[in-house]
């Protein structure tokens, strides 16, 4: 099989520089993620009026959203790399991964976003 080639500043080249920030700034999100939420907090007390206070400022949704579009670029990048590794260049089945990897981040991370951004507690407040 052909292996794909990684020139300087070039796309692959930028894809694998990627999987290294990616990889550092998830380390730092997740072990502070686990920390409040695992740690200091625990399951017996997080509940609707945890996550309610949580989200009543912009920044946990950015935090949250951050963890959630970096872990799924990451992870589907990861995977468009070991496809690389086992289609060919040009070829369909190559192209049909792509679209799907594509496919299934954009819709995640619009999903996502459209969860961490239009939650409003007292629209349950309300009921
Ligand atoms: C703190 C979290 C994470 C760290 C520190 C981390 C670190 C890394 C690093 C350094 C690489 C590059 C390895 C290489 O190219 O030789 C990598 C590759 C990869 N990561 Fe992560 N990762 C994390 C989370 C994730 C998550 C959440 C997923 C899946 C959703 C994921 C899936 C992958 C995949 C599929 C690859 C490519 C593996 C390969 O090329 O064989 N990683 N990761």
């Amino acid at each position: 099989m052909q292996a794909t080639r990684v020139r300087p500043n070039g796309w692959e080249w930028l894809s694998w520089l990627y999987m290294r920030v990616s990889a550092v700034l998830l380390l730092g999100l997740v072990l502070g993620h686990l920390y409040i939420m695992h740690v200091i907090n625990s399951t017996d007390t997080i509940d609707f009026a945890f996550v309610a206070q949580r989200f009543a400022t912009p920044f946990w949704r950015v935090y949250d959203l951050l963890i959630l579009v970096l872990a799924l670029s990451h992870g589907l990048n990861g995977l468009r790399g070991i496809v690389n590794d086992y289609t060919r260049p040009g070829g369909g089945w190559r192209l049909v991964w792509n679209v799907g990897l594509w496919t299934v981040g954009l819709v995640f991370t619009l999903l996502g976003a459209l969860v961490l951004f239009s939650f409003d507690p007292s629209a349950f407040a309300r009921r």
